[in-house]
């Protein structure tokens, strides 16, 4: 048989000839994301974002917990169309998700805070700057304009968390997320083993890696150097140093004093109990965010999506629920709405794809999340995300 009689029997794809274009589209789910960014990004960087504390039981359990409920759809139910819009705090989103709080992001990518939050624009999604980010809480909000939401973590320094809340609110930040769970840093196994440093220093085993890696080095020479950005000029800082900046007696007064000062939307990250979340609610907070801080923190800590039921009890109809820690998966989404939360949030689903394609990685992690969700509810006979949240629970069976 001949070429031209093949062609016509099958049709002839073009070669994508941008590397990072052609990665991105073998990409299927977050962990074609996943296993694509472990190949291309140097052991220590991947594994700090893909790793978790001490023996990595929460890590694990997190996605196991989504994944133990099944599905029980609505046969004929007639659905023309999936309206995947939701309320959270106060906003209407096309799509109930939230770009968690992520720090030192230009490491994975140089494209970094920006590049989250202008693919969190274009999908009309809210992005969460971290305190410990490596672009400013203004150049992020000069060069963007999402939906934005700054992560607080309450510092030692009464007066430098003052001036962070100040700037986030002068910026036009909406939502102030304060994360209750980092008094002290979790244990990172991987990161001790890989002895990583930040901002990486030149180590026997930085320059093994960059013989390994050329392509995240050349990158990463070509851009600007990774600092704590939004501590500049304060002295250089290590993450190792970086715990010990945070104050160590947090309690509910330094909630109530963030309440009088900020003038938004207040959601604290973190607490894991229905008491907790009733008392942060007594306190002032606008919404919840059930969190195990990805199983970064407190290994053992229960599953959030565990607790999404009875924090809803706990704190009634009215205030936003959102969780993460574990999604990986358009399906979670649905079963956290099925539970009674408003929205999940992702950090590492959308870290895999910064670093595999910079800001269409994120993209394309949003794009394979959004679809995920909508067909999701779709085969599950549901016509809204409204929908899920309001009659999903009937629908769920738990293995
Ligand atoms: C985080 N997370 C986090 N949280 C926070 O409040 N401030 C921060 O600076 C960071 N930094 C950070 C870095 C990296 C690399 C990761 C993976 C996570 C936690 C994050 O906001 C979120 O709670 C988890 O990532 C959710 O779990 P999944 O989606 O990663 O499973």
């Amino acid at each position: 048989m001949r070429a031209s009689e093949i062609r016509r029997l099958i049709q002839v794809k073009p070669v994508e000839l941008d590397a990072a274009r052609r990665r991105l589209s073998a990409c299927h789910d977050v962990f074609d994301l996943r296993a694509s960014a472990r190949q291309l990004i140097p052991r220590p960087v991947f594994d700090y974002v893909d790793g978790g504390a001490d023996e990595e039981v929460s890590l694990a359990a997190n996605v196991r917990a989504f994944r133990r409920w099944r599905f029980q759809p609505r046969a004929m139910a007639a659905v023309t169309g999936v309206d995947t819009s939701a309320q959270v705090l106060g906003r209407k989103l096309p799509l109930p998700l939230v770009l968690a709080p992520t720090g030192y992001t230009r490491m994975m990518h140089p494209a970094g805070e920006i590049g989250a939050a202008r693919s969190a624009q274009r999908h009309g999604l809210p992005y969460t700057l971290s305190t410990m980010a490596t672009t400013t809480i203004e150049d992020v909000a000069e060069s963007t304009w999402p939906d934005l939401w700054f992560q607080l973590y309450i510092l030692q320094d009464d007066g430098l968390t003052k001036e962070l809340v100040d700037r986030a609110a002068a910026a036009g930040y909406r939502v102030l997320v304060v994360t209750v769970d980092t008094f002290v840093t979790g244990h990172r196994t991987r990161d001790h083993r890989n002895g990583l440093v930040i901002p990486p220093a030149l180590t026997a085993r930085t320059l093994a890696s960059i013989a390994v890696r050329p392509g995240y080095w050349t990158r990463m020479l070509r851009n600007d150097a990774i600092d704590f950005a939004n501590f500049a000029g304060r002295g250089a800082m290590t993450i190792q140093g970086t715990g010990s900046l945070f104050k160590p007696t947090v309690g509910w007064d330094d909630i109530a004093s963030l309440r009088s000062r900020w003038p938004g939307k207040l959601v604290i990250k973190g607490p894991l109990s229905p008491a907790d979340a009733a008392r942060a609610v007594a306190t002032g907070a606008d919404g919840i965010q059930l969190s195990n801080h990805g199983g970064r923190q407190l290994d053992r800590a229960v599953a959030p999506v565990d607790l999404i039921a009875p924090v809803r009890d706990a704190v009634g109809p009215d205030v936003s629920v959102l969780v993460d820690s574990g999604v990986r998966h358009g399906a979670d989404i649905a079963v956290a709405l099925a539970l009674g939360a408003d929205a999940c949030a992702i950090g590492r689903a959308y870290l895999y794809g910064l670093m595999v394609g910079g800001e269409p990685g994120v993209d394309q992690a949003l794009d394979i999340l959004a679809a995920q969700f909508t067909r999701t509810l779709h085969l599950m006979g549901l016509g809204s995300a409204d929908e899920a949240r309001t009659h999903g629970r009937e629908m769920l069976v738990s293995r």
